[in-house]
């Protein structure tokens, strides 16, 4: 029984992108991942700065087998991202775009993408589970549409997980380490986006 309830446990992996720990990012993850796990889902939380993660390197190794030849962190990332039911990408704004942290485990899902559309076998360890994503966010200017190269990287990277996009939470105008705890909802807002994504409801 209590066996059978762990195995639908939802598991959602939580993966930090910013290289300032416990910054404005890391601390509406922390917030998301929260909200998840009070409705009961195994979080896991994964900070890309404290990997070893090298740059994707087109060396075409995985074009065969799908599996990328550099041994690092992204052997163990690739299998947990392969088995989440829910992901949440958190990163900060770097000139428009995810920080190059973030970057270079995304380019690093190119055996990944080679899985799904060279291979053609699915990507997830259980193709029937619907699997789904979001994107947090913070940057420190006013833009109009600040987050929207950002946004556009991280639906091509969740396409080839086979992850459906399902909305992000972001924040413009937070530039100072730890100043999102001023703003007034931020927290309380990422709490709740945690537990509704647990639910399967966030709006787009
Ligand atoms: C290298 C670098 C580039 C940045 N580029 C932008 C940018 O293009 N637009 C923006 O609004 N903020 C930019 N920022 C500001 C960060 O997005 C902001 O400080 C954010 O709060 C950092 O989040 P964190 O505390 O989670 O690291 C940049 C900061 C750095 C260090």
């Amino acid at each position: 029984m209590s066996r059978n309830k762990r195995a639908t446990k939802l598991k959602v992996l939580g993966i930090a992108g910013s290289p300032r720990r416990n910054g404005n990012t890391d601390r509406l993850l922390k917030r998301v991942m929260a909200g998840a796990s009070s409705h009961g889902a195994e979080t896991k939380t994964v900070v890309i700065s404290e990997l070893n993660i090298s740059p994707c390197r087109h060396c075409d190794g995985c074009i065969k087998t799908g599996k990328c030849v550099i041994d690092d962190d992204m052997q163990w990332l690739h299998a947990d991202l392969r088995e989440a039911d829910r992901v949440v990408l958190a990163s900060p704004i770097f000139f428009m775009g995810v920080t190059a942290q973030t970057k270079a485990m995304i380019d690093r899902c190119q055996a990944l993408w080679v899985i799904k559309y060279v291979l053609k076998l699915p990507v997830a360890i259980n193709p029937d589970k619907e699997r789904s994503g979001v994107f947090v966010s913070v940057g420190g200017r006013r833009l109009h549409n600040l987050f929207e190269p950002a946004i556009a990287t991280v639906k091509s990277w969740f396409t080839t997980l086979d992850i459906a996009y399902v909305g992000q939470l972001v924040f413009s105008g937070i530039d100072d380490g730890g100043s999102i705890d001023l703003h007034p909802t931020a927290l309380k807002d990422a709490f709740s986006f945690g537990q509704k994504l647990t639910a399967g409801n966030i709006p787009k």
